[in-house]
């Protein structure tokens, strides 16, 4: 059984109080509080294995062990068996930057790209920059405003007209739309083209198995799930041999060490893995392997996340004047992550956030980077939306309250 009590008390910033006040943290699709295992792997980097890599003394032996777990945990969370496929990084910006300055040599001239209008802009920018230095055609997905979904009629005309390269995200982090991310990698293959899966906003909610989605590459964030501020790019093994991560010259020029550029956050890696460790720690720890762990926990994860995802939703509803501004037909379940957001006919959305934080609740206004979807729905000039993160680590009772002040503040 899911046990929210047992699992907030592992989290010492969930039981902070501000003037009285509980924190009620819904800011969770920009990152998500940790809870103590994280925070004392971290302590322990620092105390026990203090060090670079590469040195014949404890502290050095040390912190490989702690890149050699954090790459296995990573890969573990991602569904793949081999940790040589997994490159580390600062974050998934810095990493799809890294793969956007070296994919052009290896794409065929005069190819063009496809970019979703779902994104965050962090899967957008590098390519767009990538397609304007090496002048390529970028051919466009656009999300469906009336169901708030991807528009994928466009796409097999996309590929047959040359496109070597699809960047998708697995969910939306303002919408809360989950892709049909495997069939677009399919039909990627199909036609011989490359797949780049963003699932940062999705990693926090559900399983990834990067068989089953079928992708080249896949790019997650650590501090999204629980743990500090690193990220994880799975990349397919070929493709990483073909790709140059044009590495310092006496560093390996194969495996995913070659992108690694400099000295890494041994201590944010040390934390990576403990926070992979406390998602399989809620999962059925009597299965042998942690990738088991990992699957059953976030069955649990998303069986609780969608209660609450709907009882929000249909609190919003009943609210007059609000618009939730995604997926709101229950039936549509497993197309959606539990992040909600809405706008208000009359409050601008920095002013509803604002009149949650009066009361501690903690959440986002605005575009949240979310420039193409928002555009689309000609949200980004009446300031953007408010946007809830429901995490597992929220109550009912903090939904219940959320929704109180809104109907409160709103009337
Ligand atoms: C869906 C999505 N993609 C990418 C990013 C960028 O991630 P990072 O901060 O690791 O660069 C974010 C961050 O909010 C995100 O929500």
């Amino acid at each position: 059984m899911f046990d929210v009590e047992t699992i907030r008390s592992q989290f010492p910033s969930l039981n902070l109080t501000d003037d009285g006040k509980p924190r009620v943290y819904l800011d969770g699709p920009a990152g998500t509080q940790v809870p103590q295992s994280v925070i004392n792997a971290v302590a322990n980097c620092y105390i026990h294995s203090n060090a670079n890599l590469g040195g014949d003394f404890t502290t050095s032996i040390g912190a490989q062990g702690i890149v050699d777990s954090a790459r296995s945990a990573l890969a573990d969370l991602m569904g793949t068996d081999d940790p040589e496929t997994v490159v580390l990084g600062p974050s998934m910006t810095a990493l799809t930057k890294q793969i956007a300055q070296a994919l052009p040599a290896i794409l065929k001239p005069g190819t063009s790209i496809i970019l979703s209008r779902m994104e965050h802009d962090a899967n957008v920018s590098p390519w767009l920059r990538m397609a304007k230095q090496h002048g390529l055609d970028v051919k466009w997905l656009d999300v469906d405003p009336g169901s708030y979904t991807l528009d994928l009629s466009t796409l097999k005309g996309h590929f047959e007209d040359g496109a070597g390269f699809v960047a998708v995200g697995y969910a939306s982090n303002v919408l809360g739309t989950i892709n049909p991310v495997s069939d677009i990698c399919a039909m990627a293959k199909d036609y011989g083209a490359l797949s780049y899966v963003d699932a940062v906003h999705y990693a926090p909610h559900g399983s990834i198995d990067i068989a089953a989605v079928g992708c080249d590459m896949l790019v997650c964030s650590v501090y999204k799930f629980f743990g500090p501020h690193c990220a994880a790019l799975y990349v397919q093994p070929d493709l990483l041999d073909a790709l140059d991560g044009a590495p310092l010259r006496p560093a390996p020029q194969h495996g995913p060490s070659k992108f690694e550029s400099g000295t890494m956050n041994h201590e944010g890696l040390a934390g990576s893995a403990a926070a992979v460790d406390y998602i399989a720690s809620l999962g059925d720890t009597s299965q042998s392997s942690r990738r088991e762990q990992l699957l059953s926990a976030f069955k649990d994860i998303e069986a609780y996340e969608s209660t609450l995802c709907w009882r929000l939703i249909d609190g919003l509803n009943a609210i007059p004047g609000i618009k939730v501004q995604g997926i709101t037909d229950p039936r549509m379940n497993t197309q959606r992550a539990p992040t909600v957001s809405f706008t208000h006919e009359a409050l601008a959305a920095d002013k509803i956030a604002a009149a949650l934080s009066a009361e501690n609740i903690f959440s986002w206004a605005g575009h949240s980077y979310a420039i193409e979807p928002l555009g689309q729905l000609g949200l980004l000039e009446t300031g953007g939306v408010l946007r809830l993160g429901i995490a597992h680590y929220n109550t009912a009772a903090e939904i219940d309250k959320t929704l109180d002040v809104l109907s409160q503040r709103l009337d």
